[in-house]
């Protein structure tokens, strides 16, 4: 049997370079060589509060991304975290075995707590919904950008003591990082990642921003103040820039080094941006067609969950034997 990979986007804000470049690029470039299933998880996305009409709207969008990008409907499953009962009734299960420190110390829990006045229960319990999506379906591989490595560990942690506690009965997933672009920065302040709620106007470049608007981002990108690349001591602007042009052509270090050392940062700007724009003009395309479907975007997603359902259906009614639930 095919090793099983989840992983999963929330419906929130805008999808930028850095989620198709630490994520999505990743899943499409492993779809045929395991059982996949990529979730949109509108249960995250409402730990935060969501105007109901938008987060709608943003699932249709999420789906109709990530089929754009090359993720093949016939080939893994696309589906929406709460169109499967089963993720949240695992979740309350996990988190009866979770202690509750584990959870105070994520470190994406506080950066979120601390902008909130009040935090939700939800808020806190996040990373055990996680947990959740991916051990109810038995996942072995779990690729994902830098930022979730924390989520993982605890994930990890959580099936560990579930295990111990009532015998063998998750899978222990392993994380998996691209080897660049794994932690795409800041356009406007490479000391911070690019960020989907961030609201700096030159921060990120969105995977649906026109071509000149791409163009711009880049080109005001902070740098440094060197005369040119050096790929030994260039900060961490430089790097960032040269990351998002290695991860879009897949270039090796050599020849990355061969072509850009002592470019002036104007022509190397330049040369990202291009990059970017050839990458994303032809998933644009794709993505204008696909949303303007509704009727096949329903159908990928109701075949979706209908395939993925008897999986975690299984795994409650094993957890529930293993607890002595009524079953
Ligand atoms: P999110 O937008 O939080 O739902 O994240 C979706 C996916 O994109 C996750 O796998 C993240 O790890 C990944 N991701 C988010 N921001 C970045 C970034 N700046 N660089 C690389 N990967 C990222
Ligand atoms: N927390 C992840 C993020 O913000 C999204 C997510 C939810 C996820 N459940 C998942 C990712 C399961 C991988 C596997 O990026």
């Amino acid at each position: 049997m095919k090793t099983r990979v989840f992983s999963g986007m929330q419906p929130t804000g805008n999808l930028h370079i850095g989620n198709y470049l630490g994520a999505l690029k990743n899943w499409v470039r492993i779809q045929h060589d395991y059982e996949c299933i990529f979730c949109i998880v509108d249960l995250h996305a409402v730990t935060l509060y969501q105007e109901p009409g938008e987060l709608r709207a943003k699932i249709a969008e999420i789906a109709a991304l990530y089929l754009a990008a090359g993720i093949d409907p016939q080939v893994c499953s696309i589906m929406v975290q709460s169109a499967v009962p089963a993720h949240a009734e695992l979740a309350w299960m996990l988190t009866c075995v979770t202690p509750v420190g584990w959870l105070e110390r994520m470190t994406q829990y506080k950066t979120k707590a601390a902008k909130q006045e009040s935090v939700s229960d939800g808020l806190l319990q996040y990373p055990v919904l996680m947990a959740a999506d991916i051990l109810l379906y038995q996942a072995g591989i779990v690729p994902v950008g830098e930022d979730q490595a924390q989520h993982l560990e605890l994930t990890r942690d959580v099936a560990q003591r579930f295990n111990s506690l009532y015998g063998d009965t998750f899978v222990v997933p392993g994380t998996s990082l691209p080897a660049v672009g794994a932690r795409i920065m800041g356009l406007d302040d490479p000391t911070q990642k690019m960020s989907k709620s961030a609201t700096g106007q030159n921060h990120a470049v969105a995977l649906l921003d026109p071509p000149d608007k791409i163009r711009k981002t880049i080109m005001r990108a902070t740098t440094d103040s060197s005369p040119g690349v050096d790929p030994e001591t260039a900060g961490p602007g430089v790097l960032n820039l040269l990351a998002i042009y290695q991860a879009f052509s897949g270039d090796g270090d050599d020849e990355m080094k061969r072509h850009f050392a002592g470019m002036r940062y104007g022509e190397l700007k330049k040369q990202v941006a291009e990059m970017v724009v050839t990458h994303l003009e032809p998933f644009q395309q794709r993505y204008r067609q696909i949303i303007s479907d509704p009727g096949y975007l329903a159908a990928v997603l109701r075949d979706g969950a209908a395939r993925v359902a008897p999986i975690a259906n299984d795994t409650v009614r094993l957890v529930k034997q293993r607890m002595g639930l009524y079953t």
